[in-house]
């Protein structure tokens, strides 16, 4: 199916009430983990994205049977597992999946799983993934573009990753809960999708401690039983939003948010000279007194600045006077939106995975989205300057944002998509 253009008329502040959606980084990981029980689970808060259908796609094959019962809430049922191969097709067009290899191997015993590759922005390496399962006891061979594992027993003993990777925790953590072992993971991820994932496993009968430290312990259960779980707000759907409002100088408030997931944003942003307000689960970004003030962005693992959100906070800099400076060292490459935000009058230089941004006013242009990140940097740098900017590759942001520019129309936004498409890479 393809997609006609993204068209977007800015120039002028928006305002108003969004609710964030839930996370897609913490739902995909979960709809994967409910691989390990027999029993019927529902999970509420899960977004419709492009992304969750490539993934239910995959689990089809795997034997899962599903039903959308509400707008958000998805009923998964696994009783056997079918077929334990992840093909290079249903891999390919989306590398977080790749993370059904720790599912499958736990509960039926092994499992053959495409090499992911790279993708528009670099190279995404699987190496600690496979590194975790092997020192845990399970043999895992690389066969023709495929890896494929294998274990006799329970996964066991202690593994310290050498960087901190979220889907490499998640894939240790999900072969690792069934059976009689103890798994030690060390130097583990913290990031929310992944206490996320351990939340939602001991909900079903998972024993998993240590979710939020560097140091997860899972001992073994024989099963998993069915429950119903709800997954965290998208907390970069809200760094998205934050960077929306003050890019376009717009008074907004995000509804369905834990500020708690957001400080690294929210200090930048209040470093920049924008006025925040928390209240509950809302979040007021008001951009509207006063001029925004220059600032230095280096992206780290959680809880540091997120490199989902540094494409975006680029390209609000690329509107701020005065010089910043983007570094991202977790996706050196994630650049695809320098060269369209030039196209737009931004001045940037880049050097390595850093960025120096000379501010300006944007001007309109057509453009286009290689990347999801990109996609929704570019939607901002639209939405800051008058005349119409026509996006390419808008079906990006169907992968990770749900009806984006519908819920943007409600803060009056001026833009128009018309038809639905898949992408087919990262
Ligand atoms: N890394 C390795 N070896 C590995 C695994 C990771 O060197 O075996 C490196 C990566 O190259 C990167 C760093 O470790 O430099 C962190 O990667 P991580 O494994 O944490 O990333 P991921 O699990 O593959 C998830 C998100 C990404 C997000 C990253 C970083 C999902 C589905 N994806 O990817 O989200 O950028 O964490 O926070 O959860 C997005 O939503 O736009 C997106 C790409």
């Amino acid at each position: 199916m393809l997609l006609t253009p993204l068209h977007v008329q800015g120039g002028r502040p928006l305002s108003g009430e969004i609710t964030v959606q839930h996370s897609k980084n913490a739902a995909l990981p979960i709809i994967v983990a409910t691989l390990l029980s027999r029993e019927k689970i529902t999970l509420h808060g899960v977004p419709r994205l492009s992304d969750v259908d490539t993934i239910l796609d995959l689990m089809h094959h795997l034997g899962t049977s599903h039903a959308w019962v509400g707008e958000n809430t998805l009923e998964l049922h696994t009783p056997e597992i079918l077929n334990t191969d992840a093909p290079y097709a249903l891999v390919s067009k989306m590398r977080a999946s790749f993370i059904v290899l720790g599912a499958i191997l736990a509960r039926a015993g092994q499992a053959t799983v495409s090499m992911p590759g790279g993708c528009a922005w670099g190279p995404r390496p699987v190496d600690q993934h496979v590194k975790a399962l092997r020192a845990l006891g399970a043999e895992v061979v690389e066969d023709g573009g495929n890896f494929d594992a294998r274990r006799t027993g329970s996964l066991n003993g202690t593994f310290v990753f050498e960087l901190l990777t979220v889907g490499g925790t998640h894939n240790a953590i999900l072969a690792a809960v069934l059976g009689d072992g103890v798994v030690t993971l060390e130097n583990a991820s913290i990031d929310t999708d992944v206490v996320d994932l351990i939340e939602f496993l001991n909900s079903v009968g998972a024993d998993i401690q240590g979710a939020g430290t560097n140091t997860i312990v899972i001992r073994g259960v024989p099963a998993l039983r069915g429950g119903a779980y709800t997954v965290i707000p998208d907390r970069i759907e809200a760094g998205t939003f934050m960077m929306l409002a003050a890019a376009t100088r717009s008074r907004i408030t995000l509804n369905n948010v834990r500020p708690d997931h957001l400080r690294a944003v929210t200090a930048k942003l209040q470093e920049m000279g924008v006025d925040i307000l928390e209240s509950g689960s809302s979040i007021l970004v008001d951009a509207t007194r006063g001029e925004l003030k220059p600032v230095n962005v280096t992206t780290q693992s959680y809880p540091g600045f997120p490199t989902d959100v540094q494409p975006q906070m680029s390209a609000l800099l690329a509107t701020v006077p005065g010089t910043s400076v983007v570094q991202d060292p977790v996706y050196p490459d994630r650049l695809t939106h320098v060269a369209e935000l030039h196209r737009m009058g931004a001045n940037i230089t880049v050097s390595g995975y850093t960025q120096v941004i000379q501010g300006s006013r944007l001007h309109a242009a057509p453009v286009k989205a290689a990347d999801l990140r990109a996609g929704a940097a570019l939607f901002i740098a639209g939405l800051t300057c008058e005349g119409e900017t026509v996006i390419d590759g808008v079906q990006y942001l169907n992968r990770g944002y749900e009806k984006l520019t519908e819920r943007l129309r409600g803060l009056g936004a001026d833009a128009r998509q018309t038809e639905l498409a898949m992408a087919m890479d990262d």
